[in-house]
């Protein structure tokens, strides 16, 4: 087996998005097209990666950071020839093989890529291109075969004629090179065409021309190799993805009522048993436990979730949550909410940056921001804890056991100590002792058995 290295084509702007984002850094299955590729790449353990960046590089460079991958500077688009001359310098003392991918081709697998890499070994030549027969092939450059069956050329399609438009079988735009056969060809194209643009697809004619041997690897799934340039193929791909998501996670164990309406990003880990109701997004770098129950209709971002946990009608953002506890219908967890296990955040809670400990519940229309709630606490319906005080954000803490009344405010900075009670509509605005019982607007203490 030769060295393998990548270069992944990332500098273009992709008109035909009309957006302000580079086509590439556009997201599925959330995380954008170019980072698929580099991951699926990354399988294939190459030498190095060098990513070819240009419109907006520097956005493009900063959302890639960590991905094992070098950058080369296209200043101007050219075109995809010109593209891959860019990454020359990087890799002159470099002798193996090249695969070149292209940014927008994000739901390529690590099978296919090895494929086409083995077979550049296997039938020792120079240059291997991934094609594939589709239905509808316009947009992409078509495969010119001669007569006794191999790649002559490949013709755009802005630059074909009639009769090579009804050719079905397309260029994926995926190809491995022999590396320095790749940049001597390149040399020897020009930007004479319907785009005036330097092509790499035209390196193949100059390849047979040096009698260089030029294979291809057919692939039969269509929706793998999907170039996205506008906003549908975007859906389509997206659509694609969460197919493959949703399986894999079907084949693991997992109950997903509606896979059609659940959409599940790539990084996120679901254990087993676990069950989804449709309408529901996980997102993110989220992990959710064993026996889990989540929707209809919850969005769970970047958040840990334990085993057998509840969640319903509800928003999650960056937040934990232990086993057995139940979420929803209708909270919204903010990040830094951290919530233990057999727990509640009930109907009508929004709960911000804050810490509550076992067995505790918050169960019916309150805010907690800033707090520290220890074990076996319950909160009741209504209590704010008034965190705020329009000019900076204060910190309520409420030990164990503690039983606040509820439509109780509590007015931070604030402690209220172990099995403490606040009744019924209480205003407190002075910190709470252990073991007392405070009430009223401010709040004052009270024995626990007087009466008003
Ligand atoms: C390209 C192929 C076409 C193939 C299709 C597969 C060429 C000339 N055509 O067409 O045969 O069927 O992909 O999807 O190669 N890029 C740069 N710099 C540039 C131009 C493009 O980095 O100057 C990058 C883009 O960011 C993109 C990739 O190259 O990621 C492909 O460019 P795009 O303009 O989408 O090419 P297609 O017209 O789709
Ligand atoms: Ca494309």
């Amino acid at each position: 087996m030769s060295e393998l290295a990548t270069i992944i084509l990332a500098a273009g702007k992709g008109t035909r998005m009309k957006s302000e984002l580079p086509k590439v850094l556009h997201q599925i299955g959330g995380k954008s097209m170019v980072e698929h590729i580099i991951s699926t790449a990354n399988n294939l353990n190459p030498t190095l990666n060098i990513a070819v960046i240009g419109y907006k590089g520097e956005l493009v460079k900063s959302k890639l950071e960590g991905s094992n991958v070098n950058f080369a500077y296209q200043k101007e688009q050219l075109g995809t020839g010109h593209a891959v001359m860019q990454a020359e310098k990087l890799l002159s003392d470099f002798a193996g093989s090249v695969l070149v991918l292209c940014g927008d081709t994000p739901l390529l697998t690590a099978d296919t890529l090895d494929r086409l890499f083995k077979q550049q070994q296997r039938e020792d030549v120079e240059a291997t291109v991934l094609t594939t027969e589709v239905n509808d092939p316009s947009g992409y450059g078509r495969i010119v075969r001669d007569q006794a069956g191999n790649v002559a050329k490949i013709v755009e399609d802005k630059d074909a004629t009639a009769e090579q438009r009804k050719i079905n079988e397309i260029n994926t735009g995926t190809y491995c090179f022999d590396s320095k056969l790749l940049f001597s060809a390149l040399d020897k194209i020009d930007n004479e065409n319907a785009q005036g643009e330097y092509y790499l697809t035209d390196i193949i004619e100059v390849f047979r021309e040096e009698n260089n041997q030029v294979a291809a690897v057919v692939t039969n799934d269509e929706s793998e190799t999907l170039g996205v340039n506008t906003r549908r193929h975007l859906v389509q791909a997206g659509n694609t993805l969460q197919k493959r998501i949703c399986n894999q996670h079907l084949e693991n164990g997992v109950t997903i009522i509606d896979p059609e309406n659940t959409f599940i990003d790539q990084e996120v880990e679901i254990g087993k048993d676990v069950v989804i109701y449709p309408f529901t997004n996980i997102e993110g770098e989220t992990e959710i436990g064993n026996e889990t129950i989540i929707g209809p209709q919850s969005r769970i971002i970047d958040s840990k979730l334990g085993s057998e946990v509840t969640v319903e009608h509800s928003v999650l953002r960056k937040v934990k949550i232990g086993d057995k506890t139940k979420v929803g219908p209708f909270a919204y967890l903010r990040p830094g909410t951290e919530l233990g296990s057999e727990g509640k955040a009930g109907s009508f809670v929004e709960i911000k940056k804050s810490k509550i400990g076992d067995q505790s519940k918050v169960p019916h229309l309150s805010y907690i921001g800033d707090t520290r709630i220890g074990q076996e606490v319950n909160i009741g319906a209504g209590t704010i804890t008034a965190n705020y005080d329009g000019e900076e954000k204060h910190k309520t803490e409420i030990q164990d056991q503690v039983f606040i009344g509820s439509n109780s405010t509590l007015v931070a900075p604030i402690r209220v100590g172990q099995s403490a009670v606040t009744g019924a509509g209480s205003v407190v605005t002075k910190d709470v002792a252990d073991n007392t019982l405070v009430l009223g607007v401010p709040a004052k203490e009270k024995d626990f058995d007087e009466k008003d």
